[in-house]
């Protein structure tokens, strides 16, 4: 058992995978709290999702093109709830390289892809029109270029014959909520260590408390 790190999520619409860390956390599953969800749209349900489970709220719509000024705006209203680690879970903005080193080596990122594939927006998309067998779901820290940061966890999913974007998303979601929790877990355990572009999982013995 380790102290309960401080989780701020990031979010910009639906929130499933919210809900998998909300529910990890309520079930005693993760040494974890959700101490933020942020949003960059105010109509985003994962912020139903965040007051259903008493998780404060902040929303910052962006109402010009100065993405450094955005940035600067939102990590210091993330700031303000000392979190340990940032999770993009479904934030669909392109960060700046301020907004990054301003937490280094503590931003996370889901991608509904196995990365280096299919980066970018419409994965699923990207890997029915590739005629790949196997897709799935990747955790990662986030660098500047997107999608692009050292891989954390990776789950893979079939692709069947006459799949749909809407069924691969739907059977990949299931594995995203399974290692995006997980990956939380192994930040508080303190057993990822970057090493470059690799992350070397560690020993659960070799973790060690914050
Ligand atoms: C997920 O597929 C995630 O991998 C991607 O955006 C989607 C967000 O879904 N980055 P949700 O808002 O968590 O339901």
């Amino acid at each position: 058992m380790v102290r309960p790190i401080r989780v701020a999520v990031l979010v910009s619409g639906s929130g499933t995978n919210l809900q998998a860390i909300l529910d990890a956390v309520e079930a005693g599953a993760i040494d974890a709290n959700v101490v933020v969800v942020f949003s960059n749209k105010r109509e985003a349900h994962a912020l139903t999702r965040a007051a259903k489970h008493k998780v404060p709220t902040e929303v910052l719509e962006a109402n010009s093109t100065d993405r450094e000024a955005y940035d600067r705006e939102a990590a210091a209203l993330i700031a303000k709830y000392s979190p340990d680690l940032l999770v993009f879970a479904g934030y669909m903005r392109v960060v700046t390289k301020a907004f990054i080193e301003r937490f280094p080596d503590r931003i996370i990122n889901i991608h509904p892809a196995l990365l280096p594939a299919f980066p970018g927006m419409h994965a699923q998309q990207q890997a029915l029109d590739a005629g790949v067998k196997l897709t799935g779901c990747t955790t990662h820290f986030v660098r500047a270029e997107v999608d692009a940061g050292p891989i954390i966890l990776q789950a893979s999913v079939p692709v069947e014959e006459g799949d749909t974007v809407e069924a691969l998303t739907a059977r990949i979601l299931v594995e995203e909520h399974k290692i995006l929790p997980q990956t939380v877990q192994l930040f508080a355990e303190r057993r990822l260590r970057v090493e470059g572009r690799r992350v070397q999982i560690l020993p659960a013995s070799e973790g060690r408390a914050l």
